[in-house]
């Protein structure tokens, strides 16, 4: 079994929404998830607590008990823990990262989100573990271009000393339609953009922490260089506006 942290220092940059997204995906696509919601808040069973495979699929727990969780969901066959974390206090986001095999940093490309994605990447870095950042509620890209901030969050992640993912999450009202309904953006609109971002950023995760990518990944920095050739929006490119 496979652990993911998804984290940000930042409230609603996204975490929800991307583990939710990512655990269906993964059952959509035969990977045994479970998710685990180790925020207070409670926002993750908000959205699926109506679901009939509820109990199969989502825990409610809190950070002292998240590694007898992960021992328990080992032992009880899953593939695949995705932790859904508060924003604080960063002692309970450090609980999540040291039981993780991946952080997922989830930040918006702005600058106050940027910053706690370097705050995170601090936790993940001193906590010895591996890491990602992707970025979520970019504006789409119009005729192929990226928007100047989705672009200058790609350079200032350069520098952030973890890879960015190659997909970037765009901002879709389809998240937000999916959650009022307990549901992904795979199960109410499965042809449609979120869901190729959503597959395409599952595929990527799943693709590491499983040792599967023996090529190194690839950061915002390779991405800068490669010339904007992708036009399906669901791939960060590097044109300015
Ligand atoms: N890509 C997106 N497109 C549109 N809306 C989004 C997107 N991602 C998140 N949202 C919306 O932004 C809000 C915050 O998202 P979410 O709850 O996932 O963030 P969070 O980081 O988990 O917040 P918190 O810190 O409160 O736990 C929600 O209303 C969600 O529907
Ligand atoms: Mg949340």
């Amino acid at each position: 079994m496979k652990t993911l942290a998804v984290m940000s220092r930042k409230g609603g940059a996204g975490k929800t929404t991307v583990s939710v997204n990512l655990a269906l995906a993964a059952r959509a696509m035969g990977v045994k998830a479970v998710l685990a919601d180790a925020d207070p808040l409670r926002s993750a069973c908000e959205v699926l607590r109506g679901r009939d495979e509820a109990a199969g699929l989502l825990m409610e727990t809190t950070a002292s008990k998240l590694f007898a969780l992960t021992e328990a969901c080992r032992r009880g066959g899953a593939d695949l823990l995705i932790i859904d974390t508060p924003a604080a206090p960063e002692a309970d986001v450090a609980e999540a990262v040291k039981v993780a095999d991946l952080c997922l940093a989830v930040s918006r490309p702005t600058y106050l989100d940027l910053a706690a994605a370097v705050r995170s990447v601090a936790i993940i870095q001193r906590l010895g573990k591996d890491g990602m950042i992707v970025l979520n509620q970019c504006a789409p890209a119009r005729h192929g271009v990226e928007p100047p901030a989705v672009v200058k969050a790609f350079e200032a992640l350069r520098f952030a000393g973890l890879p960015v993912t190659p997909i970037a999450l765009r901002s879709r009202l389809v998240y937000q339609t999916a959650f009022a309904q307990g549901r992904s953006v795979l199960e109410i609109d499965g042809d449609g953009a979120a869901s190729g971002e959503v597959r395409e950023l599952f595929r990527h995760v799943w693709r590491v922490m499983s040792g599967g990518s023996r090529a190194p990944l690839r950061t915002a920095n390779d991405d800068l260089k490669r010339p904007a050739a992708r036009a399906s929006g669901l791939t960060f490119s590097p044109r300015h506006a």
